[in-house]
């Protein structure tokens, strides 16, 4: 793996490389251990994009990892406008280590990395969320989830994050099913690649029948950044897939409940639901520092023995 652009970059076997990387950082952590495997090196960090545990977990991340991040805004650069994208990939990996960025065009990404010498790292583009999937299966994994045997439902949007779920779900041998109204399904060259990688997938307007049985439940913004002017239109379209009390009853009782976040608390999902038992939100967005750390010691070298 050079760059980590999509889930597919994934195998399996590195998906898994990278929980035990993960579990085994986030361990040291807690135990206040502190080696500083990208000592010297500097990522640089574009937000075309608002984020909070994107831009904080990658910063504290980079930092706690011995390194320095550079944070760069796409509006101050002027990707693709001020610069071309190849132009900015190239100078930039003149300068810096590694690149994260999170774009609106998932094209904006596999440009820089096809222009950069350094490893690229998606950080969410209008296609997937890539980070976001292997901090949430990381999470699974971490309680001890047999992949083999989940069944997740997707409520809602069939978006970017949705889109990351499906492919390292396919890749970890979980059986997905997404639920969403007429003309929000996943894309679909995603589901292509889903059903290439032999993923069981299914698709239903149906979010009863999709939760039914379900172990895991996660859902995720009706309107995504960049999709505001349309925020009318989706909240009536998605009216009937709010994860609610009603809908998570026909779960299996030990269902567990994701969020990507930021949640839109009231439209996709409700307070009971997001703060309940089964709710896994918080743990999901700890991962995220722990997840991205493993990726950026794979592309960037380094182990965490070094000093
Ligand atoms: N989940 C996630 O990526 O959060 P931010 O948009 O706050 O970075
Ligand atoms: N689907 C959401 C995810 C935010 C982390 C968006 O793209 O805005």
């Amino acid at each position: 793996m050079r760059h980590f652009l999509s889930a597919a970059d994934l195998t399996r076997d590195t998906a898994l490389g990278l929980f035990a990387l993960a579990a085994d950082l986030k361990q040291r952590r807690k135990a206040g251990r502190h080696s500083e495997p990208l000592a010297a090196k500097t990522v640089a960090l574009i937000f075309e994009k608002a984020s909070l545990r994107t831009r904080v977990t990658f910063e504290v991340g980079v930092i706690q990892l011995g390194g320095r991040a550079v944070h760069l805004v796409g509006r101050d650069i002027g990707l693709g406008t001020r610069e071309s994208v190849p132009d900015v990939a190239r100078n930039l990996s003149l300068w810096v280590d590694g690149i994260m960025a999170r774009v609106y065009s998932h094209a904006t990404i596999t440009a820089l990395a096809r222009h950069a010498t350094v490893p690229v790292i998606n950080g969410l583009s209008d296609l997937e969320h890539p980070c976001q999937a292997l901090a949430d299966f990381f999470t699974l994994w971490e309680r001890g989830v047999d992949f083999g045997t989940m069944r997740l439902a997707w409520i809602g949007d069939g978006n970017n994050v949705c889109h990351s779920v499906m492919i390292l779900g396919a890749l970890l041998g979980a059986s997905i099913v997404v639920a969403c109204p007429p003309g929000y399904e996943p894309d679909a060259g995603v589901q292509a690649t889903v059903r290439r990688l032999g993923g069981r997938l299914e698709i239903t307007e149906d979010a009863r029948a999709a939760v039914t049985g379900a172990d895991v439940l996660y859902t995720d913004v009706w309107t995504s950044m960049g999709q505001e002017a349309e925020h009318e239109q989706r909240l009536e379209a998605f009216s009937r897939y709010q994860l609610n009390e009603t809908l998570v009853e026909f779960a299996k009782p030990s269902a567990l409940v994701m969020h990507c976040l930021p949640a839109h608390r009231g439209e996709e999902i409700t307070d009971a639901v997001l703060d309940g038992k089964r709710s896994i939100v918080l743990e999901q967005a700890e991962n995220r520092l722990h997840a991205q750390k493993a990726v950026m010691l794979r592309l960037l070298g380094g182990s965490v023995d070094d000093v």
